[in-house]
């Protein structure tokens, strides 16, 4: 065509999970919760009015900095609302990286980062995980203007410690973005590494511990001259009356959240441990989604064989994850009509 600037051109824009449009399948592919919303939230969108809708939303969607703030132990200041956490890495490659500011990532990770770094038209280190998934010990010293740690990382479930998070953020002279998407489902996170650092952004997400993946809203935490130079880069009205509204009562709503978020740990353990059984290594993880590897059968011949079956789980056919299989955990019942799928593809 032309009409683009060359990158845009060259760019393979990033592949979402599928959506299958049908509603009797199972659908363990994007890590959405399988729970739904608080009644709370529900209740305020019953009550959303035509005002709300009429005016324009508050641009910093004060009523959610609040809330979370109270959360999180931290000042409103501390924290900006965006338009799902993936706005926010949109932001940070645009606040941080250009031509001659490259951005630094372990992978296998999200395969969103290299597409927006493509857009931003930045180079892009990416430094290899071990087979553990343990920090390459060069990010630091590869002297990126942003390093993206996703921790839990994606799609290896794994999560590094807060005091390894802490040394990186200290060695690193770039910004560190340590992106929290799934750590609801973690036993710790690394918000107070804010306190300490002045280069560290953490990203949380309300899609997956709030099961607010449609609603779109996520946020950051950072001290309070970092997210006031980063709200520069913001659509005005990034986040809507709707989804402040929305993502303030789910946050505010901690006691479902914690009830939620047990019962899908508790349901992890008992995925992974069903996986063992079928003689699939699984990692111990601490996400909402657990890295199957198989051994018996290769992962992308599973794959098909659960899609006739109307059981979407994720595959990659990527280096270090052709092998493997991303699943999402479901409810007990949803797990157990995986399980019982496998068991029948296994044995045929
Ligand atoms: C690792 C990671 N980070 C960030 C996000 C962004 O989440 P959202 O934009 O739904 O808040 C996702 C979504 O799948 C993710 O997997």
């Amino acid at each position: 065509m032309g009409y683009f600037r060359d990158n845009i051109e060259q760019v393979k824009g990033y592949e979402p999970g599928f959506q299958p449009k049908q509603t009797d399948v199972l659908k363990l592919n994007t890590n959405e919760n399988p729970y739904p919303p608080s009644p709370a939230v529900m209740k305020v969108l019953a009550e959303i009015n035509a005002e709300q809708l009429r005016r324009y939303p508050d641009p910093t969607g004060d009523e959610f900095r609040q809330a979370a703030a109270q959360v999180h132990g931290v000042s409103p200041d501390n924290i900006m609302c965006c338009n799902g956490g993936d706005e926010l890495l949109t932001i940070a490659l645009r606040a941080f990286c250009d031509e001659d500011r490259p951005a630094a990532y372990p992978v296998p990770t999200y395969s969103l980062y290299p597409v927006l770094a493509n857009l931003q038209n930045c180079e892009v280190m990416e430094l290899p995980f071990d087979s553990e998934f343990n920090l390459p010990p060069k990010l630091a010293a590869a002297g990126a203007a942003l390093t993206i740690v996703c921790n839990p990382n994606a799609p290896s479930a794994t999560f590094i410690g807060v005091d390894e998070m802490a040394s990186l953020a200290d060695e690193l002279d770039g910004v560190l973005l340590i992106d929290e998407a799934y750590v609801d489902f973690a036993e710790d996170n690394c918000i107070r590494l804010v306190k300490d650092f002045d280069n560290v952004i953490i990203l949380r997400s309300m899609s997956k511990g709030y099961s607010l993946a449609g609603l779109r809203f996520g946020y950051a935490i950072a001290q309070p001259p970092l997210i006031a130079s980063l709200m520069k880069l913001k659509d005005s009205y990034n986040v809507d009356a709707v989804a402040v509204a929305l993502a303030a009562a789910a946050i505010k709503d901690q006691k479902y959240f914690a009830e939620n978020v047990e019962k899908v740990k508790k349901d992890r353990e008992r995925l992974t441990e069903h996986l063992r059984e079928l003689k699939f290594e699984v990692p111990a993880g601490y996400a909402n989604f657990v890295l199957a590897k198989s051994k018996e059968r290769k992962a992308g011949e599973i794959y098909d064989k659960l899609v006739e079956r109307n059981i979407y789980v994720r595959y990659f056919d990527l280096p270090g994850l052709s092998d493997k299989l991303r699943i999402t955990v479901g409810t007990s019942e949803q797990n157990d009509k995986l399980i019982s799928a496998l068991k029948e593809i296994l044995s045929g």
